[in-house]
């Protein structure tokens, strides 16, 4: 059979990759947090020792579904070469490559050790906590310049949680002693932070002389640049933290109770509730390193209002922004966060509400920005009647530019008490959780003159969702298709075909999932899915062997290390040998690092550039945006995730939606729904959480991407919540996503997580979740078994299929290769 791909025969640069580095560049740059500056950076002069096991092996993302396969990502070091620094400290940082070839070799032989046959080996496989070893110590080392930097690095990543332990969460004594002997013999010493989330910072007090931290976080392919456009002072810093970052992890809530921390791993009780993050440390008054917003520029800013007003419910705020430095251009976020009334409900001392990026102001240069929000979205989940209340009340408007340095600049006055909405319960808890609860936030008398605007008794109109099944999909050919169809064949259609071969006609070399092509004659194309979030991971390059086969040249993924070299042998082709097909995408930021720009235009443009490549490529399903939230520090997948607040997790990743939504027929798959806040035990573990804290924390990212972004996709987790496996919640999948949300496309599983003994196939289709990843054969036969034991019912099967050939229907590759 014809094979039908996008690949191309030519490995040359194109214009669109040139271009999608552009963007890459940019939200590098902006991603860049300068925690501390006492006037260190930019740097004065271009000759500068480098050290730290960052400085060449930089950490691009982190490990496991989330990596990209670019073609290649510039370093720090290639970085600040390529951009005419002169490196003074070359020799130490080839002896450091060689203990890193040395060391990283023992770990892939190690972990080509582990026993196939025992239980969880795929999760040891895919976990890959290699860290770097430290390099020869400094402190003798020559000192050629007065400025150095020191690039301390981590990796994390799917399968495994974070240590709280030295060499991750905490320095090691020889990188202590690196940083220390760096500060003292230096004049001038930047600490750099390439790590998919925060380190403990304590200790930041015990060694003086670090003039400037930057948490470059993981910048993708073109960080190096970037890198050095930063220090160099071509460009500002504008990132701003989208987490807190404690003072010491202790400070953290429940932090000791974490993951695997409490020898708890089966289930992992939210006892914090919704004080995440700055909700905690704002509310309960506790000191952090750096306060969520923030983030230092090279020049300074005021923050003025220019005016509040309230119609209807939307409320917005002008604010003007200045550059009132005299040497610098940059930009600056202006954030506005509301504080609630004390009522009868507790509640966090204030909370994200709206955020805006200038341009790059020229000192000197002005621009006004409107932060708007709607009321509505600020209420609180009261559980006692199941409904979002806005107490009555003054909520106070705060803005400035980072949570912790604000002024208050408005009032709104709720006169009485506004039912904003009124819900079925979903996800009870299956025994009670002793949560925090916040003290009341003390009286603050808002100063004369304060804008003061009192909502309108009718400005908010009470919603009353219905629950029941979702109407089926009303478009005729889906059902005239689905006519056609006997049961077992939807059931085809109803599972993917397996992660190991399977039948497709369009193939998309690296796609990590496809829909089966057993009715392409009868006119419904394979279309196929592929991964991300920090862009398009597929397969670089792929040879076609002289026999026709398929097969990647390079290893798509590092836990194909932990396979023995002869099957590395047999599942690679020859570039010298067999034909080359190649595909080069982009490796952006990690989302975390994306996070930190708070640039929603930017993220539109990200989006924007991996439409490009899905369709240059015919890939329909990107499994991303990933939005869980940000818990805890040590979750292994925090890089994946944007940020601690889901309203700033929702904004951008609605950002980005729309960008790769922008062609009919191309769509994001926004996971893991929901509560897959920690990677220890993933597939077992149950997230046990309030009502209230699931849907103000958890959930309100899934549902800004659904009502803001018209999201097509859903891939629930692996978890539990509260005792459900997600697939298997019908609450999750049909009460909240659909029936409140008008959520009309597709939900899907994430992968292999209907084996046995975890969420059932049959239950899952009852539940709203359609389609069943990666299937195959035994899936499809759970289906089947389940219809004859009642736990799905073929109305079910049918509606869950609609959904799936809707979106194919649909789809970019329906239209290229069937026809309409
Ligand atoms: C991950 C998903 C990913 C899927 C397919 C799973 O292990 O949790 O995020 O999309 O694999 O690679």
């Amino acid at each position: 059979m014809e094979l039908l791909t996008k690949a191309s025969y030519s490995g040359e640069v194109s214009q669109r990759e040139k271009e999608n580095l552009q963007v890459a560049y940019q939200a590098a740059c902006e991603a860049m947090v300068l925690l501390k500056n006492n006037g260190a950076l930019p740097l004065k002069h271009k000759k500068v020792a480098l050290y730290g096991p960052g400085a060449s092996m930089t950490i691009k993302g982190g490990t496991g579904s989330g990596e990209v396969n670019e073609r290649h990502s510039v370093t720090i070091l290639e970085g600040m070469t390529n951009r005419g620094f002169e490196i003074t400290t070359m020799d130490w940082i080839r002896d450091f490559e060689a203990q890193y070839a040395a060391e990283h070799a023992a770990y892939k032989a190690a972990k080509q050790k582990i026993n196939i046959f025992k239980p969880n080996t795929i999760m040891a496989m895919m976990k890959d906590d290699f860290q770097a070893p430290p390099g020869r110590p400094i402190a003798q080392e020559p000192v050629e310049t007065d400025s150095c930097i020191y690039v301390v690095s981590r990796q994390a990543g799917e399968g495994g949680d974070r240590k709280a332990e030295k060499g991750d969460l905490f320095l090691t004594d020889t990188e202590m002693d690196a940083i220390r002997a760096c500060a003292e013999n230096y004049e001038h010493f930047i600490l750099v932070i390439n790590s998919g989330s925060a380190l403990d910072m304590g200790f930041v007090n015990e060694i003086p002389g670090i003039d400037a931290i930057l948490y470059i976080c993981q910048l993708g392919t073109e960080g190096g640049h970037a890198f050095a456009d930063v220090i160099s002072g071509a460009v500002s810093p504008s990132g701003k933290l989208a987490d807190t970052w404690a003072k010491q992890y202790a400070d953290i809530p429940f932090g000791e109770e974490y993951s695997y921390l409490d020898g708890n791993v089966a289930n992992e009780y939210y006892k914090e509730g919704i004080y995440v993050g700055y909700r905690y440390f704002d509310s309960f008054g506790v000191e952090p390193a750096y306060p969520f917003g923030f983030g230092l520029s090279y020049t300074d800013f005021t923050i003025h209002p220019a005016g509040c007003s309230l119609d209807g419910s939307k409320v917005t705020v002008k604010a003007n922004v200045t550059n009132v430095g005299g040497e610098f251009s940059g930009r600056e976020v202006a954030q506005l966060y509301l504080s609630a009334p004390n009522g009868k409900l507790h509640k966090e001392y204030q909370s994200l509400a709206a955020f805006g990026k200038t341009e790059v102001l020229a000192p000197g240069a002005r621009q006004e920005l409107d932060l708007f929000f709607d009321l509505k979205n600020m209420a609180s989940y009261r559980e006692e009647d199941a409904s979002y209340v806005l107490e009555a009340g003054e909520y106070l408007l705060r803005l400035g530019n980072s949570s912790r340095n604000t002024i208050l600049v408005g009032v709104v006055v709720v006169e009485q008490e506004v039912i904003v909405s009124r819900h079925a319960h979903i996800c009870p808890v299956q025994a009670p959780i002793e949560e925090l609860k916040a003290p009341e936030r003390a009286e603050e008398a808002a100063a004369p003159g304060l804008p003061r605007m009192i909502l309108a008794k009718d400005a908010i109109e009470t919603v009353e969702y219905t629950y029941g099944t979702p109407a089926a999909c009303d478009d005729p050919k889906v059902q005239a298709f689905l006519d056609t169809l006997k049961i077992s064949e939807m059931a085809d259609i109803l599972v993917g075909i397996g992660m190991f071969g399977g039948e497709t006609r369009f193939n998309l070399p690296g796609s990590v999932g496809n829909t089966t092509s057993k009715f392409w004659d009868r006119g419904l194309a394979n279309v196929t899915l592929c991964d991300g979030p920090a862009g398009l991971r597929i397969q670089k390059r792929t040879g076609i062997t002289a026999k026709g086969k398929v097969k990647p040249i390079d290893l798509a993924m590092s836990i194909f290390e932990a396979f023995p070299d002869f099957v590395k042998k047999l599942m690679l082709a020859d570039p010298e040998k067999d034909t080359v097909l190649y595909q080069y995408t982009t490796a952006f930021p990690v989302a975390a690092a994306l996070a930190q720009t708070w640039n929603e235009k930017l993220m539109f443009e990200v989006g924007n550039a991996i439409y490009r490549e899905m369709k240059e490529y015919g890939c329909t399903y990107w499994l991303a945006p990933a939005i869980n939230i940000h818990r805890n520090p040590l979750c292994g997948r925090n890089f994946e995730y944007f940020s601690e607040d889901p309203r700033l997790t929702g904004a951008l990743a609605a950002a980005i939606t729309r960008g790769v939504q922008q062609e009919d027929g191309f769509y994001v798959t926004v996971k893991h729904f929901a509560c897959n806040n920690n990677e220890d035990n993933r597939n077992f573990v149950s997230s046990n959480l309030s009502e209230r804290t699931l849907r103000e924390i958890y959930l309100r990212g899934f549902e800004i991407c659904v009502r803001e972004a018209d999201a097509k996709a859903i891939m629930t987790s692996y978890n539990k919540v509260n005792g459900i496996y997600t697939p298997n919640s019908h609450d999750l999948c049909t009460k909240a996503l659909r029936n409140e949300w008008g959520f009309k496309g597709v939900v899907m599983t994430d992968w292999f997580s209907t084996n046995k003994g975890q969420a059932d196939n049959a239950v899952a289709l009852a539940s709203g979740n359609d389609l069943i990843m990666p299937g195959g054969g035994s899936f499809k036969k759970g289906i089947l078994n389940g219809l004859k034991k009642g736990l799905v019912t073929e109305a079910d099967i049918r509606r869950c299929c609609a959904n799936v050939v809707k979106s194919i229907m649909d789809s970019q590759i329906q239209r290229e290769y069937i026809g309409k």
